[in-house]
């Protein structure tokens, strides 16, 4: 079940989001209980995305239990005044409940929110290309990788890392 994010859900995130081999490739570090509040407000907000920059945050449940949460940030339109066409996935789930195809299909729902709800043109998802789970779920989704560009993202340690880019169309979509 798709659902919007609580504030309930606080321990449930917190626990997956304070894995460092969870937040390895995310853009944010391990959370502390400063970091997990900011993260929540943001998600608990994110509810009814309309401009560039909003985004849609949900929470992905499985039997009542909270296994992951979803992204799907709008990023451009294609004029001034015109709804957002762009829009960027992104996903974290609790290791413990993965490999067992949730990611899969809670995205493939956000994907089918994106094109049938919103009058989206494109998704997209920007990826380190080491995060080889994140790769095979966009593979799994029917996104093309477009695009390995190098050294663009600066990582955590000081240096820069590469992204892959893996993009679906409308019309990609419909044929699915
Ligand atoms: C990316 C991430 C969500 C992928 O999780 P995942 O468990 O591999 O994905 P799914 O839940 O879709 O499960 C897929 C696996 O379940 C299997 N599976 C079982 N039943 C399935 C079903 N009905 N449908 C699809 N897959 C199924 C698949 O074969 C696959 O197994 P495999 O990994 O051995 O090939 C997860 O690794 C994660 O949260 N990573 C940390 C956060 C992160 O890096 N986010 C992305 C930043 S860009």
């Amino acid at each position: 079940m798709l659902r919007a994010v609580l504030d309930s859900d606080r321990e449930a995130i917190g626990r997956y989001c304070a894995l460092p081999e969870v937040t390895r490739y995310l853009p944010f570090p391990a959370l502390d209980e400063e970091g997990l509040t900011q993260r929540m407000r943001r998600l608990v907000a994110a509810t009814a995305p309309s401009a560039p920059e909003e985004f849609l945050a949900l929470a992905v449940e499985h039997d009542g239990v909270l296994v992951g949460d979803l992204m799907l940030r709008f990023t451009a339109a294609h004029g001034p005044g015109e709804p957002p066409a762009i829009a960027e996935l992104g996903w974290v789930f609790a290791p413990e409940h993965s490999g067992r195809g949730f990611a899969t299909e809670a995205a493939r729902a956000l994907i089918d929110l994106g094109f049938g709800h919103y009058p989206l043109h494109r998704v997209m998802a920007q990826l380190d290309p080491r995060n080889e789970a994140s790769a095979a779920l966009c593979r799994r989704l029917g996104m093309r990788h477009e695009a390995h560009t190098r050294e663009d993202y600066p990582d955590r340690d000081g240096g820069w890392s590469d992204t892959s880019v893996f993009g679906l169309l409308r019309r990609e979509w419909e044929a699915l």
